[in-house]
């Protein structure tokens, strides 16, 4: 049966698309550095599916050992989440993310193309969009960076681009994620932060469990409904059926096509804390700081390219991603080595 890679697959998206891959009969191999990650999310896979994950401890850098899953596993597509995402980390060290991101996607590919495997699903970002100036956001929209994770994502996504017109028998799918956040239902999987969390979804969460004593809302004079920052919120679920459908479709010879994932509605910060604290039925103290440096009022997606094309919506309602982020976050307080 051919194989599918997936790149990054130990960390948050990559772990809950493993599980969907998985259940839908999919012959995954994984290869994460666990830089980011554990390989516990990997046993939780296996729980949860009942079915073997194979996994290889390595970097997509590494050439000669990307040369050998090549030749010993009969890959017949690439999911590649491999690479570090956190935004004020990336504008300290740029040259990193450059290098993890951006050199790395292209041993990737050279790999790849060495071994005639030209189908490829590339985690991109919203933030690709920068400052959109009209909402919702279609993939039309121009693409703009301002910080260097962005920025790797954008090169990255035109570097592909070039790649297809030199050779149009590659086959690749721009995933534009919005906010992905959530947890496998089965309370086994979730998202598990490094540190400090940046995203406000962990934050809010270890407020709840009381890892944290209060949440920093970020400026409350945005042009928005309550004034704080409006999101397209994605139960990482949904977006990881996202991915089985792209997969599907470069079967089809898609050429490069780029798609939002997201569900085509803007949740704000307080709207998010309100709907935790609901689920959670606790209080989530907050205070109302200074903007974050970077930050847009607000970011949702026109989902309909994806649902056009590719057949796929996203299905899980605001309260099905709260309550899984709060199972996940009661039964396992310190993530995976809790
Ligand atoms: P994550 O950090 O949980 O997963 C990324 C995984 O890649 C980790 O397991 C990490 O160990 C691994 N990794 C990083 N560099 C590697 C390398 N050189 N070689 C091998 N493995 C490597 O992050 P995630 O939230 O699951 O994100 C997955 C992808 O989606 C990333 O590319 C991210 O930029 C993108 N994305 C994430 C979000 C989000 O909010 N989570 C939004 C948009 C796009
Ligand atoms: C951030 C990144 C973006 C990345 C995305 C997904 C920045 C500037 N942008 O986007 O590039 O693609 O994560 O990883 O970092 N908020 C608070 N308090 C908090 C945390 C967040 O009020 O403690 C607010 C933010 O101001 C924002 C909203 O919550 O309005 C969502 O924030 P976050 O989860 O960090 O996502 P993005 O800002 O959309």
């Amino acid at each position: 049966m051919n194989v599918i890679l997936i790149t990054g697959g130990a960390g948050y998206i990559g772990s809950h698309t493993c599980v969907e891959l998985q259940e839908r009969g999919f012959d995954v191999l994984v290869l994460d550095n666990l830089c980011n990650s554990h390989a516990e999310s990997l046993n939780r896979v296996e729980q949860i599916t009942g079915g073997n994950v194979r996994f290889i401890e390595g970097d997509i850098r590494d050439r000669s050992l990307l040369a050998q899953i090549f030749q010993n596993n009969a890959i017949s597509c690439v999911v590649h989440f491999a690479g570090l995402k956190a935004v004020s980390e990336s504008c300290e060290l740029p040259l990193a993310y450059y290098e993890n991101n951006v050199s790395g996607t292209i041993t990737l590919c050279q790999t790849m193309a060495d071994n005639g495997v030209r189908n490829l699903v590339f985690s991109s970002s919203a933030t690709v969009y920068g400052n959109p100036a009209s909402l919702p956001i279609t993939e039309d929209f121009p693409l703009s960076a301002t910080n260097p994770y962005g920025r790797s994502k954008l090169v990255i996504e035109e570097i592909l681009a070039d790649l297809h017109k030199a050779d149009s028998r590659w086959n690749i799918a721009l995933l534009r994620y919005f906010n992905p956040v959530g947890a496998h239902p089965s309370g086994l999987m979730g998202e598990d932060p490094n540190g400090i969390p940046n995203n406000l979804m962990p934050c809010v969460s270890q407020v709840a469990i009381g890892k944290r004593k209060i949440l920093n809302v970020f400026g409350n004079d945005y042009p928005t409904s309550d004034g704080t920052g409006v999101r397209d919120y994605i139960h990482v679920q949904d977006l990881a059926c996202g991915h089985i459908c792209a997969i599907q479709r470069l079967d089809k010879n898609c050429g490069i096509q780029a798609w939002n994932l997201g569900v085509g509605q803007g949740h704000s910060v307080l709207d998010m804390v309100r709907a935790f604290e609901k689920v959670s039925e606790q209080p989530i103290p907050y205070e109302v700081v200074a903007r974050r440096p970077g930050d847009i009022a607000a970011c949702y997606a026109d989902p309909s390219k994806a649902r056009n094309d590719l057949g796929w919506v996203a299905k899980k309602s605001l309260e099905d991603m709260v309550s899984d982020v709060w199972r996940w976050q009661s039964q396992n307080p310190n993530g995976y080595y809790g």
